[in-house]
């Protein structure tokens, strides 16, 4: 049976933080740490509501997000301007090194999972707009069992659909939290580090793969 590689979405295959660019024609010069702030709040409250057990789909948490970000900024932004950045969320860019990657790894015969806080139609639509689509077997959501990652059930979840237990599933994520989630869990993680100053969460927990691109997988899943 053919390996299944689930790939983090937000952070990992596209760019949340570019939203920047078109916050800056509403919010100026705050743009940047608007963008960074609305990142920051959406997950805490995914996390929240996973916690909880009081999901919303992961829309709400980027919509509610936004609302939070506009009070601490002092901004007020009209129901259009929230309506248009949410749909350019959809719009996101891909880092360059992603579509090589991903090429590279389907040439090579592994099957290619999307595997997402987000609801399944956004993510196949963030995909689509960044070409990313056809080289996707799957997508799974954690949607379809009203938690979030970084909760054990839905790193289980995505190896049943996959039809692989844990141990052989490789999870591949640019978010700490996400890789610490998936170890705990029982997977095989390789965390992207594009930026060398990010700092991974001391937690005595290591990812099997550290990487500085998507375009460095091939490679090392072979060795
Ligand atoms: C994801 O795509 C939230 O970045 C995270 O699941």
């Amino acid at each position: 049976m053919r390996t299944t590689i689930a790939f983090d979405v937000y952070g990992t295959l596209v760019n949340p933080l570019a939203i920047a660019e078109q916050l800056k024609s509403l919010v100026g010069k705050v743009a940047e740490p608007f963008a960074e702030l609305w990142r920051t709040k959406q997950l805490e409250y995914s996390f929240r509501r996973g916690l909880m057990r009081a999901y919303q789909p992961f829309s709400i948490c980027t919509e509610q997000a936004l609302l939070y970000a506009e009070k601490v900024k002092g901004v007020v932004l009209s129901g259009e301007s929230r309506i248009h950045l949410m749909q350019q969320y959809k719009q996101l860019p891909p880092f360059p090194d992603v579509a090589p990657g991903l090429t590279s790894l389907k040439r090579d015969g592994y099957r290619l999972a999307a595997f997402s806080n987000g609801e399944a139609d956004v993510v196949r639509a963030v995909l689509d707009h960044a070409n990313l689509l056809p080289l996707f077997d799957d997508i799974v959501s954690a949607d379809e069992i009203k938690t979030f990652k970084p909760d054990p059930a839905i790193y289980t979840h995505a190896a049943r659909r996959f039809g692989q237990s844990v141990n052989n599933l490789w999870l591949v994520s640019s978010n700490p939290f996400d890789i610490i989630g998936a170890k705990i869990a029982g997977l095989r993680t390789a965390w992207i580090r594009r930026d060398p100053r990010t700092v991974f969460d001391p937690w005595g927990i290591e990812p099997d793969l550290l990487l500085s691109g998507l375009d460095q997988l091939a490679s090392s899943m072979s060795k």
